[in-house]
């Protein structure tokens, strides 16, 4: 197993082993120019040149960063891909200097072996960002979860205030 920067020949692979997750609600869709867009956020997992897993780190600023699109194919899992793609993303936060690293999710356990651990404090990147567009806001079943120092109040507050205030709740994957 190994794991990688994404390059632009792998959005096709992304994409299909996003899409196999969209129709239970496990990770938001992604279109393939919206993955072409953000290549540079993914990491992939390959075994013997077969692309087997992804992840991408969406970077908010040196406060937040945020692991979103994690996949491994069904026929490979429980060889250690997810947890080599997750560390990958980790030490890219840590590259680039970020506090917090958080992300949502209905598997708590797998991620709590990584080293995150269950907030409820707000996090107004994401409701920016996911949560008011999301068919699930009312009826979010996703946990949040950080690894880090969540950023300060102020900053939050400072953040919630430039951003149009959010009023519906929820998570987003
Ligand atoms: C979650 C996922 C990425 C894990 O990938 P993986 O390659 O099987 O993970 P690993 O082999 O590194 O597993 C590491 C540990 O986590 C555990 N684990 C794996 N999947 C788990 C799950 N769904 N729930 C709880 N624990 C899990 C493993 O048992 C293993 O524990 P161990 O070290 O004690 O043996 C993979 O199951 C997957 O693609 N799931 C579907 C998509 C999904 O749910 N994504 C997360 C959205 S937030």
């Amino acid at each position: 197993m190994n794991v990688r920067n994404a390059v632009l020949p792998d959005a096709e692979g992304i994409r299909r082993l996003i899409a196999g997750h969209v129709g239970d609600g496990t990770l938001l869709p992604r279109s393939l120019p919206e993955i072409c867009e953000n290549i540079r956020d993914f990491v992939v997992a390959e075994h013997r040149g077969e692309l087997v897993g992804c992840a991408a780190l969406h970077l908010y600023g040196e406060h937040l960063a945020e692991i979103r699109s994690i996949a491994v194919q069904p026929r490979a899992r429980g060889r250690g891909a997810g947890t080599m793609l997750v560390k990958a993303l980790l030490r890219e936060a840590s590259r680039h200097g970020v506090q917090c690293v958080c992300l949502f999710t209905r598997i708590p356990e797998f991620f709590a072996g990584l080293g995150f651990q269950i907030t409820h404090e707000p996090l107004p990147d994401k409701l920016y960002k996911d949560c008011r567009r999301c068919s699930r806001r009312h009826a979010c079943d996703e946990i949040a979860m950080i690894r880090g120092e969540l950023p300060q109040a102020e900053p939050i507050a400072a953040i919630a205030k430039i951003r149009r205030p959010i009023v519906a709740a929820g998570g987003g994957r």
